[in-house]
C-alpha cells in the first residue's frame, strides 16, 4: 500500500521533480525506506500489542500468589520494555537519520557510477570516483559500526535488568515463603514465570535502535507524499479542440534561476514555427512550458485561446506531441518502443510512422526486423537511431500540435531531407513548434523567431 502511495505521489510530482534532482536516493527511497516501514508494521506494531499483552497477563498470574510479587513483575516489565527502549533511542539520537540520509547519498553516487562509465574511462578519473566511492563506504560502514555497538550495548543492558529482576524477585518470594505468607508454589512459580516472560519485552528493548532508523524512513516517505507537485493534473473541464497556441508575456525561473523573461510567441494554427537561439536560452524550458510541466511565474501559456491550466491535463497530451531533446528507450522491442505514443495503434500505423520518420529501412535490415529488443536505454541504438524513434512516436501520437526540440540534431542529411518532407506534409493539418540550431531545418519553418536570453530578439 505503501509503495503504490509513493508512485501515486511520484506521479503527480513529476515530471518537474525528476529533472535535476537525485534519482539514486530517490530510488533508495522507493525501495530500502519503503521496506522499513514494512519493518514498522510488521515487527514494531505487533510486538508492542503482544509484549502488553503477555505482560499484563503474566502480572495478573504472578499477582495471584502474592500482590507485591504482581507489581515487583509489572516494574520489571515496565523498565525492559519502556524505560530501556526510551532511553536508549534517546541515546542513538539523530545517527538513524544519518544513516538513511548517507545510505540514500551512497545509492545515488553509485547510480552515477555506472551511468557515467564512459566519461570516466576517457578522462581517467577512475581512481578518483575509486576513492571517493571509497569514503563513502567507509562513512557509512562507520556509522553503521557506531549504531552496531549501540544495539551491542543496549542487548548488554537489557540482560543485565532482566537479571537483576529475577534477583530481586527470587528475594521476595524466598523472603514471603520463609515468613510463611506463600506456599512453596507460590515461591517458586511467580520465579520461573518471571524468568520465561521476558521475550515480548525484549523484542520491544530492540527497538529502540531500529526505531530511529524506522521514523527517519517513514519522515522521507511521507515527506515525497506531502510534496506539493509543481502541476496538478487538472481534469472536469470540458475538452478544447486544437486551433494554435501562445505564449504570452511568459516569465519563468528555475528556484529563483530567471531563464524566460516576458516572452511572447504565437504557433498559429497549421504552420511550422522555428525558433532558434544561443544553447541556454529557454528554448526547451518553453516547450516543457507549453507541455505544462511547469508552471509560468507570470503571464499565460494558451492552447486554442484557452489557458493551459485550464484544459484537462488528458486533453492537452492528446493535443501534443513532445519529442525531447533526448529520446528514452524502454528496454523492449522496438514496435513496443514506438506504440508506447499511441498503444492501441496497428502495426500498418507504426510502420507508417517510421517510414515518415526516415527509421522503417533501417529497422528491416535488422534481423529480428520490429521486434528487435533494445538494450537499456537504448544503448544498443546509436544516437541518430534513437532520434528517429523519438520522431517516430511523435508521429504515431498523431497530435495537432508537435513539439519538436532537436529532431535531426544526429542525422545526416539524406536522413534530415526525408524528415522535412514528412513534416512539410504533416503541416497541411498540423502546428509545428520546431526547435533546431541546424539552418537546413530552419528553412522549412515558414517563420523563424529568434529568442535571447529567455526573450524574443
Ligand atoms: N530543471 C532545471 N533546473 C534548473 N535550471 C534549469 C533546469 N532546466 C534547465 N535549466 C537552465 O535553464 C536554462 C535554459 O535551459 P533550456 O534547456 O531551456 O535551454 P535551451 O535553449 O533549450 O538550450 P539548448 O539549445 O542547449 O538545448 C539553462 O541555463 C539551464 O541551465
Ligand atoms: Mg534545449
Amino acid at each position: 500500500i505503501i509503495r503504490d502511495l509513493v508512485f501515486q505521489a511520484l506521479r503527480r510530482l513529476c515530471p518537474a521533480k525528476l529533472e535535476g534532482k537525485d534519482k539514486g536516493d530517490l530510488i533508495s527511497l522507493i525501495t530500502s525506506d519503503v521496506e522499513l516501514l514494512e519493518v514498522f508494521y510488521a515487527h514494531t506494531i505487533s510486538p508492542i500489542c503482544i509484549a502488553a499483552l503477555t505482560s499484563g497477563i503474566m502480572c495478573l498470574y504472578i499477582g495471584s500468589f502474592h500482590w507485591s510479587l504482581g507489581v515487583l513483575a509489572l516494574i520489571a516489565f515496565l523498565c525492559v520494555g519502556v524505560a530501556l527502549p526510551i532511553v536508549i533511542s534517546k541515546r542513538s539520537g539523530t545517527l538513524g537519520d544519518e544513516l538513511r540520509a548517507q545510505s540514500g547519498e551512497l545509492a545515488a553516487y553509485m547510480l552515477e557510477n555506472i551511468r557515467s562509465l564512459n566519461e570516466t574511462i576517457q578522462y581517467g578519473c577512475k581512481e578518483q570516483r575509486l576513492t571517493s566511492m571509497n569514503q563513502k563506504t567507509d562513512a557509512l560502514s562507520k556509522r553503521q559500526g557506531i549504531l552496531n555497538r549501540l544495539t551491542g550495548t543496549n542487548v548488554a543492558l537489557a540482560n543485565t535488568l532482566i537479571l537483576l529482576f529475577d534477583i530481586a524477585m527470587l528475594v521476595l518470594s524466598g523472603s514471603l515463603y520463609v515468613n510463611g505468607v506463600v506456599g512453596f508454589d507460590g515461591f517458586l512459580v511467580p520465579l520461573i514465570a518471571l524468568m520465561s516472560s521476558f521475550g515480548p519485552v525484549i523484542a520491544l528493548a530492540n527497538l529502540g535502535t531500529t526505531l530511529q532508523s524506522t521514523v527517519a524512513a517513514a519522515s522521507r516517505v511521507l515527506a515525497l507524499l506531502d510534496e506539493t507537485p509543481e502541476t496538478e493534473d487538472i481534469t472536469g473541464k470540458s475538452t478544447v479542440a486544437f486551433s494554435g497556441a501562445k505564449l504570452c508575456d511568459v516569465s519563468f525561473s528555475y528556484d529563483g534561476k530567471s531563464v524566460l523573461d516576458h516572452l511572447s510567441i504565437s504557433f498559429p494554427h497549421n504552420q511550422i514555427i522555428g525558433v532558434v537561439g544561443k544553447s541556454g536560452c529557454g528554448k526547451s524550458t518553453m516547450m516543457k512550458l507549453l507541455m505544462r510541466f511547469w508552471k509560468t511565474s507570470s503571464g499565460s501559456v494558451d492552447i486554442s485561446g484557452t489557458s493551459v491550466e485550464k484544459i484537462n491535463t488528458t486533453n492537452l497530451r492528446d493535443m501534443e506531441s513532445y519529442m525531447t531533446q533526448d529520446t528514452h528507450l524502454f528496454m523492449d522491442t522496438i514496435a513496443n518502443n514506438i506504440r508506447i505514443a499511441k498503444r492501441s495503434a496497428s502495426d500498418e500505423e507504426v510502420i507508417a510512422a517510421c517510414k515518415k520518420a526516415a527509421l522503417h529501412d533501417f529497422i528491416m535490415t535488422l534481423p529480428n526486423g520490429y521486434e528487435t529488443q533494445v538494450g537499456e536505454l537504448g544503448e544498443t541504438l546509436s544516437g541518430g537511431e534513437r532520434q528517429r524513434i523519438g520522431l517516430a512516436r511523435a508521429f504515431l501520437h498523431n497530435a495537432p500540435f508537435m513539439l519538436l526540440d532537436e529532431p535531426t540534431s544526429n542525422l545526416d542529411s539524406l536522413n534530415e531531407a526525408i524528415i522535412l518532407r514528412t513534416l512539410h506534409e504533416e503541416a497541411q493539418d498540423k502546428t509545428i513548434a520546431l526547435v533546431s540550431h541546424r539552418k537546413s531545418t530552419m528553412r522549412i519553418a515558414g517563420t523563424v523567431i529568434s529568442m535571447d536570453s529567455g526573450r524574443v530578439s
